[in-house]
């Protein structure tokens, strides 16, 4: 991957540290961003931290501008920000709570494809690649606002798979089971983690789909469920 410029947006989270490091690994530039990323979280010449909130369309324009004024282009668009709300019925869910998971699930990504599409078409490829979960296809109970927002999120991505072969770009989202996160390890501590996925085979796969290896790969929903299937 060297020469090529990636965007990795929730870069310090559970799964987006083991991202930014595959592409480092791989000798991608690559710009790291969250709301409070900091330089210093990657020790890599290839990393530069860009701290952005991308819940509106207009920072994430800044943000992709950042990117091509001091790189020149845009290769790849690794977007892992989302975040997880549970514990009600649709019928007693709020509207702070559906908002949030419409904000950070849907909205996100919304924006941030506005931002860099029109900057891949110019060069004429590129590789997206989101982050959803199988709550996007197998909603359960308790999680409903949740698995609407990767739903919504998941017809986004295979809508701009379509509207940008012609350009070769490719847009593809993975579906993670439950991964093993500190944050996860934390919140379900009697939880058995062998069953979970690692964030790294996570990584590895948007990695691998960003290569030359994965470019005939476009529009694809791929469930990365481990060994709890
Ligand atoms: N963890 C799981 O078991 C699991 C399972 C299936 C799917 N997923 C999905 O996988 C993705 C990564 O999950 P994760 O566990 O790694 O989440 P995480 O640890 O909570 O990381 C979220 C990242 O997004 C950033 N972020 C949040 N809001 C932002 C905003 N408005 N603007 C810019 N950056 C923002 C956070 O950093 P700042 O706070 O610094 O902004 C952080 O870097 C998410 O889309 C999640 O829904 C996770």
């Amino acid at each position: 991957m060297r020469g090529k410029v990636v965007l990795v947006t929730g870069a310090n989270g559970g799964l987006g540290t083991y991202v930014t490091q595959a592409f480092l690994d791989a000798g991608a530039t690559v710009v790291g961003t969250s709301r409070k990323i900091q330089q210093a979280e990657f020790s890599s010449p290839n990393f530069s931290a860009i701290a952005a909130e991308i819940s509106t369309l207009e920072s994430a324009r800044v943000l992709v501008d950042q990117v091509v004024a001091r790189f020149g282009k845009l290769d790849v668009l690794a977007h892992t920000v989302g975040g997880f709300a549970g514990g009600s019925s649709i019928a007693e869910t709020d509207d702070v709570t559906f908002q949030r998971m419409i904000d950070l699930n849907l909205n996100s990504v919304f924006h941030i494809l506005r931002a860099a599409v029109p900057v891949m078409r110019k060069t004429g490829s590129g590789c997206i690649v989101a982050i959803g979960s199988r709550a996007a296809l197998e909603p359960g109970a308790g999680v409903g606002t949740y698995s609407a927002s990767k739903a919504a999120m998941v017809s986004l991505i295979k809508t701009v798979a379509l509207e940008n072969k012609d350009a070769g770009i490719t847009a593809n989202v993975i579906l993670p089971g439950t991964m093993d996160t500190p944050a996860n390890r934390k919140a379900m501590p009697a939880a058995d983690f062998s069953k979970w996925v690692q964030p790294a085979t996570v990584a590895s796969l948007i990695a691998w789909l960003a290569s030359d290896a994965g470019k005939d790969v476009n529009g694809a929903v791929i469930p990365v469920y481990g060994s709890d299937v």
